[in-house]
């Protein structure tokens, strides 16, 4: 029986919907967007989030089979997308934006990456507009006995449907892997990478301390081809060989901030790694003294910053200005102590290994 000219009308008409659907999601989750008040956090965001995206990866391996595999059927592709709408789609968006206990971070990731699912999801609708139009034009053209031998997908269209399939599988993983590394996973992540930063940015000082600017020193010949790179893009200042203080503040930069890298390292050790996973029970407890996820949240900022501050730092550096490079090596040591300090006890607020090293760190630190 060839398929209902109706059907393949009705499912246009729902992928047209479906797209409005996700536009208005997608905006919903975009970074200014204001927590919804109205929808009621799941008890469990992350638990509700990776139910969810496994639920959607396995419509969408459905989705694509049905796509694949002729004839196209109208009926059941309705089905399916209805399923995802009212389903994982509204699930995901719904915990994403509740006003719940991930914290600004992880709410922050979670609404960039259910973005990116969605709209990996919305090609999937793509590919569907682009089979059942087709069909339909074959329909309107020849009636119903064009449409009666439907030859499946072009190879054209089926590796559209791979691929579109393959980055929704791709942004479920990741989203997967979000919810499960949990919190401290995210934090963790982050911290590495900011840490790297900085201690990218005080090699990179540390090479222009080195890099002394030598008169006396021979004049080109073993720069190889291409000359001075320095010369040709204009690089900064170099340091002079008589500028005894700007030196001596550099070499104090230098020291104070593979100590910041080494506070790095312990913070991530024994206060990110080990950062209590949040639980409705926890989330009540912590309702009495200090909420554990504000203190995360401010360490984090000064975990962010800190190698902004290095860059300030290094702009001083090749400006030659000692006086701005010391004020910007205080405030950047100034934090690296806050940050040691704020967490100086444990998540239950014991005092541990961490606490007895942190005030040696501090004293190190301070130290000339
Ligand atoms: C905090 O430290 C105490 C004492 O060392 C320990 O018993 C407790 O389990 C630690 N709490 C956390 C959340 O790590």
């Amino acid at each position: 029986m060839p398929p209902k000219p109706a059907s393949l009308r009705t499912l246009l008409d729902l992928t047209s919907t479906t797209l409005a659907l996700l536009t208005h999601f997608q905006s919903s989750l975009s970074p200014t967007a204001t927590a919804d008040a109205s929808i009621p956090p799941p008890p469990n965001p992350l638990q509700a989030l990776k139910a969810c995206t496994s639920l959607l990866k396995s419509h969408t391996t459905t989705l694509s089979l049905l796509l694949l595999t002729p004839p196209l059927t109208p009926s059941a592709i309705i089905t399916k997308i209805g399923d995802v709408s009212s389903g994982p789609l509204t699930g995901l968006v719904g915990a994403a934006v509740a006003e719940g206990e991930l914290g600004d971070l992880m709410q922050a990731e979670v609404k960039v990456q259910v973005r990116r699912l969605l709209g990996a999801w919305g090609e999937v609708v793509g590919c569907v507009v682009r089979l059942a139009e087709r069909r339909k034009k074959l329909e309107d053209e020849g009636g119903a006995a064009q449409a009666k031998k439907d030859d499946g997908p072009t190879e054209g269209e089926r590796q559209a449907v791979l691929a579109a399939t393959g980055v929704v599988w791709e942004a479920c993983d990741a989203l997967v892997k979000l919810c499960d590394g949990g919190i401290a996973g995210l934090v963790v992540r982050k911290a590495e990478e900011w840490r790297s930063v900085l201690l990218d940015a005080v090699e990179e000082l540390k090479e222009w301390g080195d890099d002394v600017d030598d008169d006396d020193a021979e004049e080109g010949g073993s720069d190889g081809e291409f000359g001075d790179e320095d010369e040709m893009f204009g690089a900064a200042n170099k340091l002079g060989k008589e500028d005894k203080e700007l030196k001596e503040v550099l070499d104090k930069s230098v020291k104070k901030l593979k100590m910041v890298g080494v506070l790095y390292q312990a913070l991530i050790k024994r206060r990110l790694k080990t950062f209590p996973s949040i639980s409705p029970a926890t989330a009540a407890s912590a309702k009495g003294h200090k909420n554990p996820m504000t203190t995360l949240e401010e360490l984090m900022k000064l975990i962010k910053s800190m190698p902004e501050q290095v860059d300030d730092l290094a702009s001083a550096f090749y400006d030659l200005d000692a006086d701005e490079a010391k004020t910007m090596l205080d405030k950047c040591c100034g934090e690296a102590k806050s940050a040691a300090t704020l967490v100086k006890q444990n998540w239950s607020g014991n005092d541990d290994e961490f606490t007895a090293w942190s005030t040696k760190w501090v004293d190190a630190l301070n130290a000339p």
